[in-house]
Order: C-alpha cells, then sequence, then structure tokens
C-alpha cells in the first residue's frame, strides 16, 4: 500500500475516532474545553517574555504579514519583561528570513554575552522564521532548530517544522473580506465547492480537473468570492496554495476541505482546535472523483456541526492592528504559554 493511501486510511479512522468522541462529549472546536479559558486568563496575568535588543530592522511597521505583526504587537504588548529572572520565555528578534548562517552568528554571540543560553541550551528561547530552519552541523543552528520553539509561516517546507514544539501562525488575508458576523443558518448551497484562481499550485492535476466541473465554482478575484463562498459548502485549500483566507472562509459558513498528500502537523493553532472537527482532509490520489466522493460523504449533520464549530473558531485566525481577546496573536502567546516549562541547568562552575 503506498504511503499516501496508508496515511489517509490512518486520516479516516482518526476522523472515525473523532466523530464518535464528539458525538459522546459535546460539540466543541477545541481540543481542552475545560482548561483552555482559565488557563488563558492565567495567561494572560502571569505571562512574562524577555525580549533581547530587537535589530533596527524591527522598528518598521509592516502590518500586511503576521510575522511582522506578531512581533509589533508582542513588543508592545504587557507580556514583555526587561527582568530576566521573572521571565518564562525569551524572544530572539532576529528578522524573520535571515539565512540559517546568520542566525547561527547571532546566536553565538548572544551566548558569549548573556548567560540565558546556556542555561537550557536555548529551550527556552522563542524566535520567528518564515519558512523554518533545516538542521545545519553547526552548533548554534542545531541547539536554535532542535531547542528553541520556532514560529513560522503556515505551511512550513518539510523538513523545516518540529510537531509538538513549534509553531506556525495563522495567516493573514492582505486583502480581507468583510464577512458578515454570523454565517446564514439556513444555507442551500449552489456549488459542492469553492476554490480561488490565484495561489493554487499549478503542478496540482486535480485542480485542473475541477476547474471544468460543473459542481464548482472558481473564483477569479479574491475579493467578490463571498458570494460564491456562501454559495459553496465547501472551501478547498489545496496544501502548498493560498491558504490566507480559511479564517474567512470558517467565518463564511464555507467548511475548508484541505487537500494534501501527506499528514499535515503545521496546521496554525494545532493545540487549541481540533481541526478534525472544523475540516475535511483529503488526498488527491482518488482524482476529482474521489475528492467529491469524500465531500459528498459527509453528512449533513456532520456537516452542519463542521460549519457551525468553524464559524466559532475563526476568531481565533483573525489578526489585529490592535490585539483583541482570543484573536489570533493572543492564541499564538497561549501556544508559547504552554511551552513555557524546561528544566534550566543550575549555573555552577564544576572544578
Ligand atoms: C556558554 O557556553 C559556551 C560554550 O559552552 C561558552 O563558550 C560561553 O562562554 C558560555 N557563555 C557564558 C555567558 O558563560
Ligand atoms: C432551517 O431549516 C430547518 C429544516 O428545514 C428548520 O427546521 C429551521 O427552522 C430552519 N432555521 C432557520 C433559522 O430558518
Amino acid at each position: 500500500m503506498a504511503v499516501s493511501q496508508l496515511s489517509l486510511l490512518l486520516f479516516h479512522s482518526l476522523l472515525a475516532i473523532a466523530t464518535i468522541t464528539s458525538a459522546v462529549a459535546a460539540a466543541t472546536p477545541y481540543l481542552s474545553p475545560t482548561t483552555l479559558f482559565p488557563n488563558y486568563q492565567k495567561m494572560l496575568t502571569t505571562f512574562k517574555i524577555y525580549t533581547y535588543t530587537p535589530p533596527s530592522q524591527f522598528t518598521s511597521t509592516v502590518t500586511t504579514q503576521p510575522e511582522s505583526l506578531f512581533t509589533t504587537s508582542l513588543l508592545a504588548s504587557p507580556f514583555v519583561t526587561q527582568d530576566p529572572e521573572e521571565a518564562h520565555l525569551f524572544f530572539l528578534p532576529f528578522h524573520p528570513d535571515l539565512p540559517t548562517r546568520s542566525l547561527a552568528r547571532q546566536v553565538r554571540e548572544l551566548r558569549q554575552k548573556l548567560p540565558y543560553w546556556n542555561r537550557t541550551l536555548g529551550a527556552d528561547h522563542v524566535f520567528l522564521s518564515l519558512s523554518g530552519i533545516d538542521y545545519s552541523s553547526d552548533r548554534n543552528s542545531l541547539e536554535l532548530k532542535k531547542n528553541s520553539v520556532q514560529i513560522s509561516r503556515f505551511p512550513t517546507t518539510s523538513g523545516h517544522f518540529i510537531p509538538h514544539k513549534d509553531i506556525t501562525l495563522p495567516p493573514l488575508n492582505p486583502s480581507p473580506l468583510a464577512v458578515p458576523h454570523a454565517p446564514p443558518a439556513n444555507k442551500t448551497a449552489t456549488y459542492l465547492g469553492y476554490m480561488r484562481a490565484d495561489g493554487l499550485p499549478e503542478e496540482s492535476s486535480i485542480v485542473n480537473e475541477l476547474i471544468n466541473d460543473p459542481d464548482f465554482v472558481i473564483g477569479s478575484q479574491p475579493s467578490d468570492g463571498l458570494g460564491e463562498m456562501g454559495n459553496s459548502k465547501f472551501c478547498l485549500f489545496v496544501y502548498g496554495g493560498e491558504v490566507t483566507w480559511i479564517g474567512e472562509a470558517m467565518a463564511a459558513g464555507c467548511v475548508p476541505a484541505v487537500v494534501a498528500d501527506r499528514p499535515i502537523q503545521d496546521l496554525p493553532l494545532m493545540d487549541v482546535l481540533r481541526w478534525t472537527e472544523i475540516a475535511v482532509f483529503v488526498g488527491t490520489r482518488g482524482g476529482a472523483r474521489g475528492l467529491k466522493e469524500v465531500l459528498r460523504g459527509v453528512g449533513e449533520e456532520r456537516y452542519e456541526r463542521m460549519k457551525g464549530l468553524g464559524a466559532e473558531a475563526s476568531r481565533h485566525l483573525a489578526w489585529n492592528a490592535a490585539p483583541q481577546p482570543h484573536d489570533a496573536f493572543h492564541m499564538v502567546m497561549y501556544q508559547l504559554w504552554l511551552r513555557r516549562h524546561t528544566i534550566r541547568y543550575t549555573r555552577r562552575e564544576w572544578v
């Protein structure tokens, strides 16, 4: 059996388990609905991050990219402390697209100058890297890669992401759609699926098949997609293509159908959201026919639940120029808060 078939099979069994579990528990988009909000409140009052002196690049206020919005929000937030002794984590304000070699040099300088890196070999340190960093033999970049929490864009390059340690940022739509607050309750969808023409990976044959399929509508203008989106049951996100509007699709009641041939481990808010209850995951091996079978196979009851949970979860994927409670910035902070426990070696000079 091919690996992708196997992973699809695995995925379907996971979905089955998730479906059974959720039939027992109350419907919730969260992985830990009882602890999430109390923990979040605790984070608001307790969490402290020490930031090394930001380089001059960060005086810019580009707010169309999630990583710059994250950094400016963090630096202006009450989470920042100048007292390293009360800090849970240490933020390395590296420019997010520095090559690995420059990162290694900066880590080397920091570890010589200050004691904090050596205490945990970087495990309580956090850094941004757009596409994630690769393994290298240099000690400094190796510790950064293996120990520190990496925050990058979704999706990451294969091999540049370590599950359970690293985080991806919820995507930020550069041309946001004005999605109404509540999705239409009783939507009679005309189309099975909606796709956006821009940013679809060209090499994807499934995309080329679907372009001529009457069950699918292709939006050409990102700005006028709202009507077509609301008229479709599922919104298609081909892994590796444009995903910046996934939160808006969810808010509009269009259930995400994520097309990928490998298990996805780098979804944003992976520690917070129960993605299998919000989105349908499907491989490309069955072609357009297989994809449509999977989508048609989603029962009405499950579909309505996914739509509701997606709309409920969408607010956590939304970025704001001035951060709002439970928005993308705060949920990324929450994921960092979950990663705050590290063992610090006491500094001791062995003789
Ligand atoms: C941290 O450790 C490295 C190598 O083990 C050492 O060269 C460096 O001086 C140490 N840094 C501090 C601030 O003591
Ligand atoms: C939606 O449709 C169902 C069944 O067709 C109906 O019972 C319900 O009242 C409708 N809800 C709204 C908000 O119109």
